[in-house]
């Protein structure tokens, strides 16, 4: 409490009458009770304060060299923009001579060779859970009314932070299931430079006018079949100007669950259980079943890969179907499994998103459990 007219002693007398008087405690008892409290609050207060000085010691100890001086021209060349715009106010911290610390306090760790993230940063990002509530509507939409004659635009703010972990300012992004842009925008969004795919000139074309309006830098696009042109070997590496790509993130079909009826939800409101297949083209993987999915998946990133840095990442959004007729229909497992059998590239681990905007219908009810699925998997490979 700031105010210094506040008076504890009346204060306290007064509450004491009023529970005396509804809980018959007796005056002694409520006193007993008030002094373990208050010692029990001074104890933690004086822990805090003491571990507080202990820091402060540590840091004054630790040495503080200015990181200007400290650093060659080649070194501060390859700092991060947020680093380099306050290098005249940061030091060099710890024992290791590796870390910068900016006024703020966000740490760089000169050896970080992935992304240009603070500590804290990249600690957040490990999380396997993701949730996020975007919105429709607005500037935080992103365009959306644009994207949105896509059936299933990502937002762009996610893969910003998807990108932003695996690739460093001005790194290339490939994406050649790019739809609407989702991962264009993204890249657009932190200064990188993508590259993308997409049978459909008119989710192209809806980027390109997302762009316009967002005001933001216009990616390379190319309209074609990317399962023949990734087997292209030297046609693809001229489409990335022989240049390496440092992260591909694709969010393929999902097998083929949007060129089938939907239901569930369509029980609920009719005129939308028609399929929203995105072409309909054979060469679709929207349109193939998953067996043969399956094959034609892998073989675009045993080729696209090829084009990959080593150390490069693959990150793949996937949703698994509902369970049928025995069989689990884990999407995501299957994937994991056909991907880690290529060669170089090795699963590193699964991120959940949920999309805590999608609207939840009664499946199954009031007869059996059906799953509103409202997350995807995001997986994560390395090549090397
Ligand atoms: C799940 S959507 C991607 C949505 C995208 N992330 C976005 O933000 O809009 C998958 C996309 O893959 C495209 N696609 C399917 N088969 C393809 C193929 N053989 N070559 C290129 N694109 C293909 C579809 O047209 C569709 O736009």
């Amino acid at each position: 409490m700031s105010n210094s007219k506040f008076n504890y002693e009346k204060e306290i007398r007064k509450f004491e009458k009023q529970l005396v008087k509804l809980s018959k405690i007796t005056r002694d008892k409520f006193n007993i009770e008030l002094q373990n409290e208050l010692s029990l609050l001074f104890s933690r207060k004086t822990k805090e304060i003491k571990n507080k000085l202990r820091l402060n010691k540590i840091d004054q100890n630790k040495k503080n060299t200015p990181a200007k001086s400290s650093l060659s021209n080649k070194n501060l060349e390859k700092l991060p923009s947020w680093v380099k715009d306050e290098i005249d106010e940061s030091s060099i911290v710890g024992n290791s001579n590796k870390v910068i610390q900016t006024p703020d306090k966000r740490k760089y760790h000169l050896d970080n060779k992935l992304n240009d993230l603070s500590g804290g940063e990249w600690t957040f990002f490990l999380n396997s859970v993701i949730t996020t509530r975007y919105s429709t509507s607005g500037a935080d939409s992103y365009a959306h009314e644009i994207r949105k004659i896509h059936p299933s635009p990502k937002p762009p703010q996610l893969m910003r932070q998807i990108i932003e972990f695996f690739t460093k300012e001005r790194g290339l992004v490939f994406d050649y299931f790019m739809g609407v842009g989702g991962t264009l925008l993204g890249a657009s969004l932190c200064n990188r430079k993508a590259i993308g795919i997409d049978l459909s000139g008119k989710y192209i074309s809806a980027y390109k006018k997302a762009t316009k309006a967002l005001n933001l830098v216009e990616q390379k696009t190319l309209q074609a079949d990317s399962v023949n042109f990734l087997k292209k070997t030297s046609e693809f590496s001229k489409f990335l100007n022989e240049e390496e790509i440092d992260l591909i993130l694709i969010d393929p079909p999902y097998g083929d669950m949007m060129a089938r009826e939907k239901t569930g939800e369509a029980a609920k409101n009719k005129k939308n259980s028609e399929a929203t297949p995105f072409t309909n083209m054979d060469v679709d993987l929207g349109n193939m079943e998953w067996k043969k999915f399956r094959e034609v998946f892998k073989d675009t990133i045993k080729n696209a890969t090829k084009n990959l840095k080593d150390k490069g990442h693959i990150v793949i959004f996937i949703k698994d179907l509902q369970p049928k007729n025995g069989d689990p229909n884990l999407l995501h497992a299957d994937l994991i499994k056909d991907i880690n059998n290529v060669d170089k590239i090795n699963y590193l681990g699964t991120k959940i998103w949920g999309d805590l905007s999608v609207n939840l219908y009664p499946y199954g009810y009031p007869h059996s459990y059906v799953s509103n699925q409202i997350h995807q998997y995001i997986l994560i490979f390395r090549k090397g």
